[in-house]
């Protein structure tokens, strides 16, 4: 019975360790965990939603993926309810506002022994920003393909690192040093992005607009970087 599990939570999988105890907050369906725990990767998961429905629908599904034994379910908004007791916390398929929440409320996970395994699905600078102004840093970040939509997945762990530039809030020194063959498609689609709000504040006169010139052309600035090696 072949887990119908997504590239971008396979992604995320990748970030998690051998042995590790994995928390999946915002679990829905389970197949995070499962596809961990049946491929021996995690040695156990909790698995924690803040709606009932996606939680039944998890421990149906470890049920049938024979790994019930290995999970713990948990009613939860984000981490409030769940113990303590774990290696690696996933969010995945969240936008940055739910995960800042998430962490936000629980300052126990100011450890550096807690690995947060993230892939946010909207407003990625603002997440990058928060973490660094919340004391954590990323140490690693990739790309990954599914379907029409590249995501980013990144590792943040609580402990001293360099504040981000207003670019570098865009695509981060770790996507950069990844040289992921995503990364210059990636890179036109922030681009793209960052230049149809220069346009826009352009238009209405919005005071910002100096700040995002500069991230565009800090942005161009790496285009040699990004497809320097590539030629
Ligand atoms: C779009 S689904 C993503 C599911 C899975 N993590 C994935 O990436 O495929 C988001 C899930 O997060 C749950 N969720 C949203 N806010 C949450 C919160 N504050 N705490 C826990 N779960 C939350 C939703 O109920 C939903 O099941």
């Amino acid at each position: 019975m072949k887990l119908p599990i997504s590239d971008r939570l396979l992604a995320c999988a990748d970030f998690v360790a051998p042995g590790d105890r994995v928390a999946d907050i915002g679990c829905d369906h389970g197949y995070l965990s499962i596809h961990l725990l049946t491929n021996g990767i995690a040695s156990s998961a909790i698995a924690s939603d803040v709606n009932e429905q996606p939680l039944q629908s998890a421990m149906r599904n470890a049920v049938k993926y024979r790994v019930r034994d290995k999970m713990e379910f948990y009613l939860s908004d984000g981490v409030r309810n769940i113990p303590r007791d774990f290696d690696s916390l996933v969010c995945a398929g969240m936008g940055a506002d739910t995960m800042i929440h998430i962490i936000s409320s629980a300052p126990w996970l100011r450890e550096s022994k807690y690995r947060l395994i993230l892939q946010c699905q909207s407003r990625r600078p603002e997440l990058r920003r928060w973490l660094y102004d919340a004391g954590y840093r990323i140490n690693r970040e990739t790309l990954v393909k599914d379907g029409k939509f590249i995501y980013t997945v990144m590792e943040a762990v609580y402990g001293p690192g360099e504040g981000p530039t207003p670019a570098e809030t865009y695509i981060s020194p770790q996507l950069l040093r990844s040289a992921h063959p995503l990364l210059p498609e990636y890179y036109e689609r922030v681009k793209s992005g960052v230049e149809l709000t220069v346009m826009g504040l352009r238009r209405s006169g919005d005071d910002r607009l100096p700040i995002y010139e500069t991230i565009l052309s800090d942005l161009t600035a790496l285009e040699e970087q990004i497809y320097g090696n590539r030629c």
